[in-house]
């Protein structure tokens, strides 16, 4: 595949969505080719995927399920969306991707590790990111931040911050097993992440 996957990783309120919007608005300044999609979702049935997992109103959705709904929405964004993107030489950001499912299903409801990866390599047909930017930040901070919006919280944002805890250490213990990650502090301001982000994105495609 000829482009750059590139995705983005991080507890809720980590601040991903900022850096996102920086790095996209910087790409089309200088005329580089890319798509933004976000998971869950990113299709027509992705997104209707997405709103049953989000929905508060599920409480009793069980763990496997919830995986497999995970799952089942990236199997359709990577055929639909993202494999074709890649092939067409563009720059694929991706707002989480299959470590969310590693931080989330695996270190924080406690679903099978090797379970989750061998679903995830499955959904993905076998594609990895080359780079993912891990936002670091401590789960109270995290919520602090979250409190500060507007918008409510979606099902997997009202677990507490014992479970954003463990979303957080399996980010890290999952970042150290893969040369693909790069780990940034969310405490640093949005300019100084940024520009770490942009270095290592513009050494990867040449300019
Ligand atoms: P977001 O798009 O607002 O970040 O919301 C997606 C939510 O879904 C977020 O709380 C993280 C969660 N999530 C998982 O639990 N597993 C996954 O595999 C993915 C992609 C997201």
């Amino acid at each position: 595949m000829k482009g750059l996957f590139v995705t983005f990783e991080g507890i809720d309120g980590c601040g991903k969505t900022t850096q996102i919007e920086l790095l996209s608005s910087d790409l089309k300044a200088e005329g580089i080719p890319f798509v933004l999609i976000r998971e869950p979702g990113g299709t027509a049935i992705g997104e209707k995927i997405r709103t049953i997992l989000l929905d508060k109103a599920n409480t009793g959705m069980d763990e496997r399920t919830e995986l497999l709904l995970y799952e089942a929405a990236r199997a359709q964004i990577v055929k639909e969306k993202i494999i074709p993107e890649l092939n067409a030489g563009k720059v694929v950001i991706c707002d989480r991707f299959f470590d969310s499912t590693i931080a989330y299903q695996g270190y924080a409801r406690g679903l099978k590790l090797e379970d989750v990866d061998f679903l995830n390599n499955w959904s993905a047909y076998g594609i990895k990111p080359d780079i993912t930017f891990l936002l670091d930040l401590d789960e109270q901070t995290a919520y602090k931040r979250r409190h500060g919006r507007s918008d409510e919280e979606d099902r997997l944002e009202a677990e507490g911050l014992m479970f954003m805890q463990k979303v957080r250490n399996g980010y890290l213990e999952r970042s150290k097993e893969d040369k693909r990650f790069q780990v940034l502090s969310a405490l640093d301001t949005p300019e100084e992440i940024y520009k770490k982000i942009r270095k290592t994105v513009w050494e990867v495609i040449g300019k």
